[in-house]
């Protein structure tokens, strides 16, 4: 269980107490070897949807590996986070065919909306808004996605319809 709390605008998240019931599953599913350690993340990523410091002790004395070797391997991939992130991962291509067809005033639009920006994630933890540089279906630009789903000819309006959508979602 996590409880949330927001200082001069920044996510506090607590966890409490950590499931080391999952993370011992997850460790021994990849015999506890330092070699699995990024699908060791992927699995830590996949339950708090970010790499959360009090988990990455965890696997350092379980690993008996340093933390910086699990930096490196959470900062090189864009998939992990070290903050925490929203239920809903929010990426509004700025690809040049999406950029030309008005994917910036998108952008800013959900910024609004949401009172975040770019790289920023909801005091409630519900969406974190990204960008990305092209989503390989530059034809139906403007594009976003919505975690794995994909929106496509769009403009203001109906960005901030999906965005409705997701926030009227319990
Ligand atoms: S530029 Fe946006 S999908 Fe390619």
């Amino acid at each position: 269980m996590e409880r949330i709390t927001a200082i001069k605008g920044e996510l506090q998240v607590k966890i409490e107490p950590i499931d080391t019931v999952y993370l011992d599953k997850v460790l021994e599913q990849n015999m506890q070897d330092p070699e699995n350690l990024i699908m060791i993340l992927q699995d830590v990523s996949a339950k708090y949807n970010y790499l959360p410091r009090e988990v990455l002790n965890y696997v350092v004395e379980r690993l008996n590996v340093s933390m910086s070797l699990i930096y490196s391997a959470a900062t090189f991939y864009k998939a992990f986070s070290l903050k925490p992130r929203g239920k809903y991962i929010i990426n509004v291509c700025l690809g040049t065919a999406c950029h030309v067809r008005g994917a910036e005033k998108i952008k800013e639009s959900l910024e609004e909306r949401l009172n975040i920006h770019e790289g920023e994630t909801t005091e409630n933890l519900k969406f974190t808004l990204e960008t990305v540089r092209c989503l390989g279906c530059c034809a139906l630009g403007p594009v976003i996605t919505v975690n794995e789903t994909s929106y496509g000819g769009l403009d203001r309006g109906k960005a901030l319809k999906i965005i409705e959508k997701y926030e009227d979602e319990a």
